[in-house]
């Protein structure tokens, strides 16, 4: 028998992108891949790209450009766009990128193993169809051994198309999975040592997935999954303000395995800009939703997602941005420079000049950075769950993740990977605290 042939995935963008990437490679683990860390020694590259920004999508070509000598010095390797920018450019990428072989979007990756056969033949192959088909149906049932941290995509796509989004065209219309699968894949995980569960989907909270007595809401997923033994901890994301149900409120007070930390994009503080920007809530309406979630679980970290300089923000838009986050208080978030994207209407609207754009989103992200750094000080002193997930860089140091979702450093000799500990922190870093066994 010939030794298998190795891929290497480079995965760029959002956690469904670290999900599909993960399914790729079980899907080629069937025509004899197994995966490889060392571009160098691949016999395929993947790309998995993500379209969400410009500079996200200009990085594919570049890293393109950069694998040029990789191919001269093997011809057999092989060379594909998979993901976000794929399904955007298709065919265009065939022309740009003479070097790539295969092209595929997010919604036919299960069609992988056909296509690879083809480009042995020395054809390239391209495939962005959105199939009547299920991909998941097509891929395998169990999934390989794994760490004690899992993503799980319970829907994909999005119907709201706001204005300055690519999500819509690259993914597609919103799909729920049927319950029954997802309940049969967790189990499957936590057989095979996952603890927490991560439920993945663009909009993850307008989950309404077919099960066995009627539609099941996300809720409701919820409240089932953690029945399963040995399954600790439930996060999910990214969630839209709009489909934040009562029930799902309801299950952060009542759930103990939902983990105490959301993400809950707002993008701006301004109602005249979120009507731009077709979100369809306001500003007011967000805050008196986190004022809901947190009566119901009042130790919640909250995270968001904001985009500066969206086509005709003023400085006074600008202010009830920087309002909002006050008046919030986030755990932690992300802010982005708004990047205009082919074919989504605001692209079409007169772009603000790049210094305000910088300007802007340099006092944003002080302020975002200052609220980090209190809520990672405030826990210094309190006992925290952390589920370890690997040694640290230290001797009889283990690193894990605390209930908050902070990178906890924590001194304990005899503890394993997947092991859920009581943590006291002791001191909080840039970007992680430490802490010691309680
Ligand atoms: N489905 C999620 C996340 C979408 S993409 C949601 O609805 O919140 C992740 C983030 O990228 C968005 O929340 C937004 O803040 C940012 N983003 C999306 N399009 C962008 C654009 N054109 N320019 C800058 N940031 C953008
Ligand atoms: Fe994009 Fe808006 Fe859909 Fe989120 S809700 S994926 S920002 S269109
Ligand atoms: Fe990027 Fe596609 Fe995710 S555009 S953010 S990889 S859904």
């Amino acid at each position: 028998m010939s030794a298998p042939r190795k891929l290497f995935i480079k995965t760029y963008g959002c956690q469904m992108n670290v999900y599909d990437s993960e399914r790729m490679a079980e899907a080629l683990g069937a025509s004899g891949y197994v995966t490889t860390e060392r571009a160098e020694d691949a016999d395929m590259i993947l790309l998995n790209t993500c379209h969400i920004r410009e500079k996200a999508s200009e990085k594919v070509f570049s890293e393109l450009g950069r694998l040029k000598p990789l191919k001269a010095a093997n011809p057999d390797l092989k060379i594909g766009v998979a993901g976000c920018v794929a399904q955007a450019e298709g065919a265009e990428i065939l022309r740009r990128a003479p070097v790539v072989d295969l092209v595929v979007g997010p919604q036919t990756y299960h069609r992988l193993p056909a296509m690879e056969a083809e480009i042995r033949k020395g054809k390239r192959a391209l495939d962005t169809d959105f199939p009547a088909e299920d991909k998941f149906d097509h891929l395998p049932r169990t999934r390989p051994k794994r760490g004690p941290t899992a993503f799980l995509t319970v829907q994909e796509g999005c119907d709201k198309f706001c204005a300055f989004c690519v999500v819509p065209y690259t993914r597609g219309a919103e799909v729920s999975r049927p319950a029954d699968r997802l309940l049969g894949e967790a189990r499957d995980l936590v057989e095979r040592g996952v603890r927490e569960i991560t439920l993945l989907g663009q909009n993850v909270n307008a989950y309404h997935g077919a099960g066995p007595d009627g539609d099941w809401s996300l809720a409701r997923l919820v409240r089932e999954l953690a029945r399963i033994d040995g399954l600790e901890r439930i996060r999910y994301t990214t969630s839209h303000p709009n489909d934040m149900s009562d029930d799902l409120i309801a299950a952060h007070g009542e759930e103990a395995k939902l983990m105490p930390y959301l993400h809950l994009p707002v993008q701006s503080g301004s109602d005249r800009i979120l009507k731009a920007m077709n979100r369809k809530h306001t500003a007011d309406s967000y805050l008196r939703l986190i004022e809901r979630l947190r009566r119901a679980r009042p130790d919640l970290l909250l995270s968001g997602d904001f985009i500066v300089g969206f086509p005709v923000e003023t400085e006074a838009d600008f202010q009830a941005t920087m309002a909002l986050v006050r008046a919030v208080n986030y755990g932690q978030a992300y802010s982005f420079k708004y990047s205009a994207r082919p074919g989504t209407p605001a692209a079409e609207r007169p772009q603000l000049p790049t210094e305000v754009l910088d300007d802007r989103l340099q006092r944003l992200q002080a302020l975002l950075s200052d609220q980090q750094r209190a809520a990672q000080e405030a826990m210094v002193g309190r006992e925290v769950g952390v589920l370890f997930e690997k040694p640290g860089r230290m001797p009889g140091q283990m690193v894990g993740k605390s209930d908050h979702l902070h990178a906890v450093h924590v001194t304990a000799p005899d503890q394993a990977a997947g092991d859920i500990r009581r943590v006291r922190i002791t001191a909080s870093a840039a970007n992680s605290l430490a802490g010691e066994l309680v």
